[in-house]
């Protein structure tokens, strides 16, 4: 089969096209023939070298944690799922090498999740990363839902940092779909355009001195959950705009790796900061999260494109070395690779 692999961190030029058998799933692994690698920065960041510390964990590694395709072998032990069936599959490389940018991979079976009859491989494939963090981000308030559904967050303000973002995109989509009312930074009318079509209801530019007042005067009583990808710009804003109880919920360090928090009106309001890592939230949280995703792919409530706010941006496989590269230049919307037709 066709594989892109690195044997050594480095930039995009160390990712290769090899050939490799295709492999067998063990007991409670399903093999997925893969028909979309759906590109985050964890992926470049990882292959940079910036995750692992300073050697490879594995001898060579296959990127990419997202994708989507067609299951077509069953380990001992799998019962949930059967060949044939179409999936997104999420953090398919982390703790193991061999992710999404090759027409086969094997995945433990939990890692691997129904896509809707109706829903494209690239919705699929945009899935894991992104809108399993936002559903994380919208589950942490202190009186909150740990679920969302229609309702679940009816009644609440929930502010999107970056809402143009892959993650703030699902962020407003699932917020929206749950009944929240949300509001969303962005730093241009064009980015402004891309969240009202993700659902979002107010757009405020970040960049502008008034943010806050902005903010203010949309929810006078404040916002309840902040879904916060650069907490070393915002923590002001975070903090003028928060409601009592609020959460800020940061998942990023975009802006700067250090930031300072006012403590005063942070402790008036009872604030709660909130980090999160997909990689290490935990099983349950990671169930609930693709169950959650899941339903709202099934309510079409999770759609991708441009005209949806996240406009698709392909590579072939061979290309993945481009494709890594457009994500770390903050390309905007979402970078799909092409691994195989369906
Ligand atoms: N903790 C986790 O588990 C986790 C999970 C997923 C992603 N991440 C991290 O989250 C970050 C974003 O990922 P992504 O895939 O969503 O990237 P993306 O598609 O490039 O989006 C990043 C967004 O952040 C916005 N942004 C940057 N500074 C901002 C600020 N001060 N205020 C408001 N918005 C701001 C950008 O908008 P402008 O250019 O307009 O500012 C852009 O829309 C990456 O660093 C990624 O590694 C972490």
């Amino acid at each position: 089969m066709r594989s892109i692999v690195y044997t050594r961190f480095g930039d995009s030029s160390v990712l290769e096209l090899v050939d490799r058998p295709v492999p067998e799933p063990g007991p409670g692994e399903v093999r997925v023939r893969i028909v979309a690698s759906g590109v985050n920065p964890t992926d470049w960041k990882a292959r940079s070298g910036g995750t692992y510390g300073t050697s490879m964990p594995f001898p060579e590694i296959t990127p990419n944690q997202d994708g989507s395709g067609v299951i077509d072998a069953v380990g001992a032990g799998v019962d949930r799922l059967r060949v044939g069936d179409r999936v997104w599959t999420y953090m398919s490389a982390s703790g193991r090498p061999t992710g999404t940018a090759q027409e086969y991979t094997v995945l433990p079976a939990e890692r691997v999740v129904p896509l809707a009859a109706d829903a494209s491989f690239e919705l699929g494939a945009s899935l894991g990363v992104p809108a399993m963090t936002a559903h994380r981000a919208l589950t942490v308030h202190e009186f909150g839902p740990r679920r969302l559904a229609p309702g679940a967050l009816d009644g609440n303000t929930v502010l999107v940092a970056g809402g143009a973002g892959a993650v703030g995109h699902a962020a407003i989509q699932l917020a929206v779909w749950s009944g929240a009312t949300v509001i969303t930074t962005i730093s241009s009318d064009d980015k402004a355009a891309l969240a009202q079509r993700a659902g979002a209801q107010h757009t405020v530019n970040y960049r502008q001195d008034d943010a806050a007042k902005q903010i203010r005067a949309i929810a006078p009583n404040g916002v309840d959950i902040v879904v916060e990808v650069a907490i070393a710009q915002n923590s002001a804003l975070n903090s003028a705009v928060l409601a009592n109880h609020g959460v800020v919920a940061m998942y990023a360090n975009n802006g700067g790796d250090q930031a300072s928090i006012d403590i005063r009106p942070n402790m008036s309001i009872n604030a709660r900061y909130q980090f999160l890592l997909l990689y290490t939230i935990g099983q349950a949280a990671l169930d609930a999260a693709a169950a959650d995703v899941s339903a709202a792919v099934r309510d079409g409530a999770l759609p991708v494109g441009a005209e949806h706010g996240l406009p698709i941006v392909r590579f072939p496989l061979e290309e993945t070395n481009r494709a890594h590269d457009a994500v770390a230049s903050d390309t905007v919307g979402k970078v799909i690779i092409d691994v195989q037709s369906a």
